[in-house]
């Protein structure tokens, strides 16, 4: 399945470390070979700075908060690949 990321690198985000994020999630979907399925977007605010880092995945529509460096191996595994929502990071976004 081909997914689409949008990865927030806002400057709240980014102080709570998306660049980190960011930087582990590249790193992940290359070693996995997953390029070829898996496009990131960088955006600068998703509206829910309170949560950073946070991410969204489509076509699941499926919201990440709290998505620091060290939950990205998991996140590639586990939704990307196998599929799985991380119901521990997954958020529902507020207005
Ligand atoms: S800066 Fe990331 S949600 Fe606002």
């Amino acid at each position: 399945m081909f997914h689409h990321l949008f990865v927030c690198t806002g400057p709240t985000c980014s102080q709570q470390g998306a660049e980190e994020t960011l930087q582990a999630l590249q790193k992940n979907i290359e070693e996995q070979n997953l390029r070829k399925n898996v496009r990131v977007t960088l955006c600068r605010c998703l509206g829910q700075c309170g949560n950073g880092p946070n991410l969204v995945i489509y076509p699941e529509g499926t919201w990440y908060g709290h998505m620091e460096e060290k939950e990205v191996g998991r996140l590639v595994r586990e939704h990307l690949i196998e599929g799985k929502i991380l119901t521990r990071l997954a958020q529902i976004p507020v207005d």
